[in-house]
């Protein structure tokens, strides 16, 4: 671990915590404003404010520095990962629309990538008050206590979480394979926070989790599940540009253990 790792995780724990309060602000002061994108992908107020702020942060302190973020930057270059400048990757608010329905289960999600690296990564929910940290070969925490997955084996007792797409032309397969783990498993969740339940992963209250997913859902959270000893994989082939370290197309996180029998029922 170099001093660099050292000051950017205190410095994005710091900025996680600071939008956090902007999202718990605007709520009790009825300020969020609700807007679509692309026609059905909800995005409020509170997303864009808090991009803003976070971005410019890193701006401000790391000008030098790369920046992927859902709201502002979501197409940059991606040969930029592979260099050894650092790339922030960004998801303001991970939970929209349980932010804009009233519901706690939201995240703020900050990684940090250096050469196709995940260096550190922190996902903090502040209507929860957890927040979950890691930075590589160091563990994971939540609010300073340190993680380990369930150590679940047997897939019968495993609580599996997913979730789904705005786009619902392809909600088929997804709902298929759903069907085909529900079978097996204990339950599934739906708790509607891709960083979250990744953290959630780490923290033993999920056995694993899976999803198609975009970098800044799980750039954060798939290292904190990573620390805590989850086993990191896809159920599908890569068919994007992203590279691989920040591609989260058919993601599947669970323990050790799980991994093979979930991964023959969900491929
Ligand atoms: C969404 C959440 C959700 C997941 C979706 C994501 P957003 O992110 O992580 O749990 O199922 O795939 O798009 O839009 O709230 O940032
Ligand atoms: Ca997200
Ligand atoms: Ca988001």
């Amino acid at each position: 671990m170099s001093n660099n790792h050292t000051e950017w995780l205190e410095f994005a724990k710091n900025i996680a915590l600071k939008a956090g309060a902007m999202m718990v602000d605007a709520r009790k002061n009825s300020n969020v404003v609700r807007d679509y994108k692309m026609d059905h992908e909800l995005v409020t107020s509170t997303d864009i404010a808090v991009d803003q702020f976070i971005c410019g942060q890193i701006r401000e302190h790391y000008p030098e520095h790369s920046i992927l973020s859902e709201e502002s930057s979501p197409h940059m270059d991606l040969n930029a990962i592979a260099e050894e400048v650092p790339v922030w990757v960004i998801d303001p608010i991970d939970g929209t629309v349980n932010f804009a329905h009233g519901h706690h289960h939201v995240a703020v999600s900050i990684g940090l990538y250096v050469g196709n690296e995940r260096i550190l990564g922190v996902v903090n929910a502040p209507f929860l008050e957890e927040c979950f940290w890691a930075l590589k070969g160091s563990g994971a925490f939540c609010n300073g206590q340190s993680l380990s997955v369930s150590g679940g084996q047997q897939l019968r007792k495993a609580l599996v979480a997913t979730g789904f797409p705005y786009q619902k032309t392809a909600l088929l397969p997804i709902i298929e394979r759903v069907s085909r783990i529900l079978h097996h498993c204990q339950d599934v969740r739906r708790n509607g926070s891709a960083a979250l339940d990744l953290c959630w992963v780490a923290a033993g209250r999920l056995d694993a989790y899976f999803e198609s997913v975009k970098p800044w859902d799980m750039a954060a959270g798939v290292l904190i599940a990573e620390e805590a000893g989850a086993t990191v994989g896809h159920y599908l082939p890569a068919t994007s540009a992203w590279p691989e370290v920040v591609n989260g197309e058919g993601l599947m996180v669970s323990t050790p253990d799980l991994f093979e029998e979930l991964l023959i029922l969900i491929g």
